[in-house]
């Protein structure tokens, strides 16, 4: 089996309600959670229930449906309805700042209730169906991706990989570990070393278990050990996902992947970002315009619940996510194919 969770969805618009994983959990519990109300899809995503660009898109995309439902039983004057839900759109898109895709997913539905022609409760039939689409659209996404990076894999590679993009961070499948799905569907030889990735270790929690789930080869290494690796001649690629990228390919992805991209140039190792192209967004020029979340210090502080330094005469910082420049990313693997250097082109051109 290669295909973890390929008939199961990590997030799934259910009747009149959103079922997910619950991701703060893995890999002591799997188990999925069902948000009924808009606020309560905000908090999922604030603290990390969903995570992972794309699917932190479709979230906010259910959200809009979760808010809707709510609005429809105090409103009744359909306009008055639009103006709340509109508000509630753009209250939804600051539940994160980073993942571009849950904006680029909520101005999906903002055009669905823009465009419809409907009463209210065919506008919640509408947002629903454009959910779903989004959806089955997310992992026919990831397997184009899986597939075009599976050609610049090479045989029997080790592919070093940064927090989570995989099956748990999208719809299915994945993004970066949906190139090494499809790689490992070609070639059993394969084998992926997962960084921990801290503060959060959604490399050590959820890229282990999912990989371990599907039989696929991995080993966890601690943050501080790549280059160490990477000297060894022992990696031979990198592949990670992506938040945000800018017009110019500057990449934001979880903090301490400017540190791989930089270790990876330095040993003339292949460095590969994984992302559809909902996440690209052009309206920013280069990455200095990519919000970066503040965290709570608390994750840098705790290791599950237990503190790891004195807590008081400390100070703590702790950006979510870092910015890897483009002249240190070897290519940006798509659903229409690998985008190359000079990024500024082939970007443009993928949008004409
Ligand atoms: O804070 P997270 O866990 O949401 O961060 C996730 C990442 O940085 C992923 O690499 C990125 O969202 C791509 S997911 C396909």
């Amino acid at each position: 089996m290669t295909d973890f969770k390929s008939k199961i969805k990590t997030i799934e618009w259910i009747d009149t309600y959103s079922k997910m994983v619950d991701q703060t959990v893995i890999p002591y519990e799997y188990k999925f959670v069902n948000i009924t109300g808009g606020q309560e899809m905000f908090d999922a995503i604030r603290n990390m229930i969903v995570r992972g660009a794309p699917a932190i898109g479709i979230a906010g995309a259910h959200g809009i449906i979760l808010f809707a439902q709510e609005g429809a039983e105090k409103i009744s004057d359909r306009n008055e309805f639009v103006k709340w839900l509109l508000e509630k759109a753009e209250y939804m898109k600051t539940s994160r700042p980073t993942a571009v895709n849950l904006m680029w997913a909520v101005d999906k539905q903002i055009d669905v209730i823009k465009n419809s022609k409907s009463d209210i409760k065919g506008i919640i039939e509408e947002l629903k169906t454009n959910a779903v689409r989004l959806e089955n659209e997310d992992i026919e996404i990831n397997k184009k991706i899986g597939d075009y990076g599976a050609e610049v894999v090479p045989k029997g590679a080790t592919i070093l990989t940064h927090c989570n993009a995989g099956a748990l961070a999208t719809v299915g499948y994945g993004t970066a570990l949906g190139v090494v799905r499809s790689a490992y569907a070609k070639d059993n030889t394969i084998q992926v070393f997962a960084d921990e990735t801290r503060p959060r270790q959604q490399g050590a929690r959820i890229t282990t278990f999912e990989l371990a789930m599907d039989g696929i080869p991995v080993t966890l290494i601690t943050d501080g050990m790549c280059s160490y690796f990477m000297k060894k001649g022992m990696i031979d690629m990198v592949v990670v996902g992506a938040d945000r990228i800018a017009a110019n390919g500057d990449t934001a992805n979880k903090i301490g992947t400017y540190t791989v991209a930089i270790a990876a140039k330095y040993h003339n190792i292949p460095f590969y970002i994984a992302a559809p192209l909902s996440t690209i967004d052009i309206s920013i020029k280069s990455g200095d315009e990519i919000p970066i979340e503040e965290r709570s210090h608390e994750e840098v502080t705790h290791i599950n619940g237990k503190p790891v330094c004195p807590l008081k005469g400390v100070n703590v910082i702790n950006p979510g996510f870092d910015v890897t420049p483009h002249e240190l990313i070897t290519g940006i693997i798509t659903e229409k194919g690998i985008l190359r250097p000079d990024y500024v082109k082939s970007i443009r051109e993928i949008f004409e």
